[in-house]
């Protein structure tokens, strides 16, 4: 069987050149892979993944609608904070959103040289198994994170497709054991995700329609990938 690994930190992703022939599941539950995930069911064309506030800004100039938080605020001029509910067909059905996230979009970037590069949240969570599993390719699910520090609902989703794929895919390394055993503890869900730091930020700010429609399943079907010209798009499977 093909191997299965997890990157619980972006600091822990592999040298683009161990990439190059694999797929990788970027993974940053609360909120950027969701949004994109909403953002591309709900028909935009496209959304450009950047690092930075400066890079969106000039973006705006060349009539893209411009999305993203810092600390999980929505950044002064933006268009959008990132709130998946902000998505709506209303709002981005046909347009090109650039989005600068406070980790999501930063490690969908440091992902560009593997094979593919694709947004896993629980939105999109039985198509991206399906496909998963037929495509032939080593593995990494690359959990954003925060600041480069672990965030516990990243690893409780990349342990629910650790789980998923267990019979499809060899889990290479003890993060793949965790991250399963932390899915498998679910019967504690709700205590151990009332624990993941982003969440009580979340919580705080009052976003708890956010943190529902993070852990939705399946809600917003789509294959987001990046393509050759740096942009997500929908994969059409
Ligand atoms: C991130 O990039 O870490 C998240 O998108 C943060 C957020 O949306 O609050």
């Amino acid at each position: 069987m093909l191997p299965l690994f997890v990157c619980p930190s972006p600091l822990l992703l592999p040298s683009p050149s161990k990439l190059k022939e694999a797929i990788v599941v970027v993974i940053d539950i609360l909120r950027a892979t969701t949004s994109i995930c909403a953002c591309l069911h709900n028909g935009a064309m496209g959304i450009i993944p950047l690092e930075t506030v400066a890079e969106a800004l000039l973006f705006k100039r060349q009539e893209y609608l411009i999305a993203g938080e810092r600390n999980g605020y929505k950044i002064e001029g933006f268009d959008f904070g990132n709130s998946p509910s902000e998505f709506s067909p209303e709002r981005v059905k046909g347009k090109k959103i650039a989005m600068a996230t406070t980790n999501g979009t930063r490690a969908i970037r440091k992902a560009q040289k593997a094979h593919q590069v694709i947004a896993g949240a629980f939105s999109n969570f039985s198509m991206l198994c399906n496909y998963l599993r037929n495509q032939n390719r080593p593995l990494y699910l690359l959990c954003a994170g925060w600041q480069n520090e672990v965030a516990l609902e990243d690893m409780f989703f990349a342990g629910a497709l650790c789980h998923a794929l267990v019979d499809a895919f060899s889990l290479e390394q003890d993060a793949a054991h965790i991250a399963r055993q932390i899915y498998l503890n679910e019967s504690e869900k709700q205590n151990l995700l009332l624990k993941a730091s982003h969440l009580k930020r979340l919580h705080n700010f009052q976003k708890q329609n956010d943190i529902q429609l993070c852990f939705a399943k399946d809600i917003y079907p789509t294959l987001p990938y990046l393509n050759k010209q740096g942009e997500i798009i929908s994969l059409l499977v």
